[in-house]
């Protein structure tokens, strides 16, 4: 990527944004600017470890960069779009990861023409492997949506949607590793019952559920597809899923991905008044 990047926000996400468009070599450092709000001990630890720009000033982060993403809690977002509304202008491009936060609301504030893209990643960004959706505003183009492709592929996969789905994926990979937390969880405690020693269970379980994402990855075959050919009739493994679909498992995901998306959406009409 040839523009320079800057960062509005300096918390857990443009962190790991930073580390990842930083770790692949998609920027230098000394192209990258990051501001915050006050808290001067952040700054002083990203530029150290980092070696990228810090400061305080929008109007240094909008003069030297293209790229802008706003990493900032959504309750703070109309405050913040109201201190850069005078230094953006028609050759940014605004990437919002702020949850609940349309890019019409971005862009009304803006009250310009400017391109802005909307983006969900998930907490796995901090170790490169997030399920991030990215979705396009009204005025941003093809340019737009591969420069916020490409910053995203740093950190993890990629997919294009409509704003419209960004709901239903806050349901799934967005709150997804939490569900899956919850698993690891339950297997951990469903070892121990069963007789084994708490670590050597949380070992196991961790492991079992990569193992099962790598393959269903690398292998390109659909889950079901997998999961039938390790699925015996009469064997030990269909014996648990048997009582998993007698206590309604894929029905409690179901539900749960639902209301976690109507929640969204709830968010995203509070947010946005
Ligand atoms: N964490 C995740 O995994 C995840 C996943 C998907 C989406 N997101 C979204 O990512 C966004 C950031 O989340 P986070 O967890 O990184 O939050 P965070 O750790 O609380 O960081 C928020 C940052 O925003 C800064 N900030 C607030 N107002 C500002 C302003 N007016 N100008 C400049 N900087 C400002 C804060 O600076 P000070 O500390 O100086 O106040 C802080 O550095 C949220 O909107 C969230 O919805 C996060």
């Amino acid at each position: 990527m040839e523009a320079s990047l800057g960062i509005i926000g300096a918390g857990a996400m443009a962190e790991a944004l930073l580390a990842g468009v930083l770790s692949c070599g998609l920027l230098y450092p000394e192209n990258v600017y990051v501001i915050n709000r006050k808290n001067d001990e952040r700054l002083k630890f990203l530029k150290e470890t980092y070696g990228v720009n810090v400061t305080r000033q929008y109007s240094e982060v909008f003069s030297c960069c293209d790229n802008i993403i706003i990493a900032v809690k959504p309750k703070d977002m109309a405050d913040l779009i109201g201190k850069i509304r005078e230094f953006v202008s028609e050759k940014h491009i605004i990437i919002s990861v702020a949850a609940g936060i349309s890019t019409s609301f971005i862009e009304s504030r803006l009250e310009k023409k400017i391109r802005v893209v909307r983006a969900m990643p998930n907490t796995s960004c901090q170790v490169k492997a997030s399920a991030t959706a990215i979705a396009q505003g009204a005025y941003s183009d093809e340019h737009s949506i591969s420069v916020a492709r490409e910053l995203f592929s740093s950190v993890g996969k990629v997919v294009i949607v409509d704003e419209k789905a960004l709901d239903a994926v806050t349901g799934l990979s967005g709150s997804g590793p939490a569900y899956v937390y919850l698993m690891l969880e339950a297997l951990t405690e469903a070892g121990i019952s069963a007789g084994l020693a708490k670590e050597i269970s949380e070992q196991l379980a961790v492991q079992t559920v990569f193992g099962a994402a790598k393959m269903a990855l690398e292998s390109g075959e659909a889950p079901v597809h997998l999961r039938r050919k390790v699925t015996s009739p009469g064997g030990t493994t269909m014996a648990g899923i048997k009582t998993l679909q007698q206590m309604g498992f894929t029905a409690s995901i179901v539900e749960a991905v639902r209301n976690a998306a109507e929640r969204s959406r709830q968010l995203l009409m509070e947010n946005c008044k």
